[in-house]
C-alpha cells in the first residue's frame, strides 16, 4: 500500500542528520538530560529571526500530541474548538473529562475563523490550528490577534506545519500572557517516529507545564535529533519546497477533473469531491488500487462535517501521479 493517509514527511531526513544520530546509539544506557538545556538553546536560536526568547520560554514534549495533552490539563476545562480541525484537541479534553464547545468554521467551502464572542468569554482554552489540518487554510494574523484580545482564557495556536509557509504569531508571546504557540518536529524535520513537540509562551505559563510533565518525557534520541535537525535546517528547505510543489501540482490536476482542492500550505491536500457518492467511490477506487487516504467521514484524524472530502498526504511525485491516474481512470 502507498500511504497517503498519515501526513508524516514522506522523505527521509538528510544523510548528515542520520549519520550524526546513529552515533547516539552507544549512549542509550544513559537517561536523557531531563532539563533539555542544549535542545532549548538550539530551539531559541532557531526562533531568533522572529523573536528573541529565553530557555524558560520553551518546554518540549513526546511529540506535539503530548504537548496538546499537557496544555489541556493546565488550561482546559471548557475547550473552544473550531471545526473541522485536528482531532487531538477534543480527544485530549475527553481524556480529562472536560467540556468542548465546537464552533463550525467551514462556510461555503472556506474555513474562516469567526468565533462567537460569548464562546470566547466562556472558554478556558481556545484552539487555533494554523495552517489548519485538514483544510490547509492559513488563518490571517489579524483574526488570531482578535481572538487573543477577546478570549478570557488561554489561546493555543498550533503551528505544527509552520515551516511550509513561515507564517507565525510566535513573536506575540512577548505581548500576550494568554498565548501559547505549539510546534512539532514531525512533518517538517521528518522525525515523527522519534516524537518531539514544543510549546512557547511566557515563563509563568511554561513553568505550569514543567511542573506536571514527566521528568524524562523526551527520549534521548529525540533530544539529540532535535539539536541535529535544527543545525541542518537549511538543507530541509529544499524538501519543504519540493513537498509544496508536488502538493500544488496534485491540486491543479484534481481541479482540472472538476473537484475542489483546498489551499496547499502543508504536506497534505484536502479535496472536496462535491458529493458524498463521488467521494466514497474515489476513496474505494484508490484503496483497491493500493493507495490509502484519509476519508473526511472517518473521525480518527480530524473532526467536523467533511462527508464529501478526502485528505491526501503529499507523497513522492510518482505516488501523486499514480493517484491522479487512478482518479481519472
Ligand atoms: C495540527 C497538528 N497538531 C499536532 C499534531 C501532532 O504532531 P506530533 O507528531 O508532533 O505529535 C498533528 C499531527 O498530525 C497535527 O496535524
Amino acid at each position: 500500500m502507498i500511504d497517503l493517509a498519515l501526513a508524516d514527511l514522506k522523505f527521509p531526513p538528510p544523510r548528515g542528520v542520520l549519520r550524526e544520530l546513529v552515533r547516539e546509539i552507544s549512549m542509550v544506557n544513559f537517561y536523557p538530560s531531563g532539563d533539555y538545556l542544549e535542545l532549548k538553546r538550539a530551539f531559541c536560536d532557531y526562533l531568533r529571526p522572529k523573536v528573541s526568547l529565553a530557555i524558560e520560554n520553551v518546554v518540549f514534549g513526546n511529540g506535539l500530541d503530548e504537548v496538546i495533552d499537557l496544555v489541556t490539563r493546565v488550561w482546559g476545562g471548557v475547550n473552544l474548538i473550531p471545526m473541522p480541525t485536528f482531532s487531538q484537541y477534543s480527544a485530549a479534553a475527553a481524556r480529562s473529562n472536560q467540556k468542548v464547545i465546537s464552533s463550525g468554521m467551514l462556510q461555503q467551502g472556506k474555513y474562516e475563523l469567526d468565533f462567537d464572542e460569548a464562546d470566547l468569554k466562556r472558554a478556558s482554552l481556545v484552539w487555533i490550528c494554523n495552517p489548519n489540518n485538514p483544510t490547509g487554510d492559513l488563518i490571517p494574523r489579524r483574526k488570531i490577534e482578535q481572538a487573543i484580545d477577546s478570549a478570557k482564557g488561554m489561546v493555543a495556536v498550533d503551528e505544527c506545519y509552520y515551516e511550509y509557509t513561515g507564517k507565525t504569531v510566535v513573536d506575540l508571546v512577548k505581548d500576550y500572557d494568554n498565548l501559547i504557540v505549539l510546534r512539532s518536529f514531525s512533518k517538517n524535520f521528518g522525525i515523527a517516529g522519534l516524537r518531539l513537540g514544543v510549546a512557547i509562551s511566557s515563563r509563568e505559563n511554561i513553568m505550569k507545564i514543567e511542573k506536571i510533565r514527566q521528568p524524562f518525557n523526551v527520549n534521548r534520541f529525540a533530544e539529540k535529533a532535535g539539536v541535529i535537525v535544527l543545525r541542518h535546517a537549511d538543507e530541509y528547505k529544499k524538501i519543504w519546497q519540493r513537498v509544496l510543489k508536488i502538493g500544488k501540482k496534485f491540486a491543479a490536476e484534481v481541479k482540472k477533473m472538476g473537484y475542489r482542492p483546498f489551499p496547499v500550505n502543508a504536506n497534505f491536500v484536502l479535496v472536496d469531491f462535491l458529493d458524498e457518492r463521488k467521494a466514497s467511490e474515489a476513496y474505494l477506487k484508490l484503496k483497491n488500487s493500493g493507495i490509502k487516504t484519509y476519508p473526511g467521514w472517518s473521525e480518527e484524524d480530524f473532526e467536523g462535517d467533511l462527508n464529501q472530502h478526502i485528505r491526501f498526504a503529499v507523497g513522492a511525485e510518482s505516488d501523486m501521479e499514480l493517484a491522479v491516474k487512478i482518479l481519472k481512470g
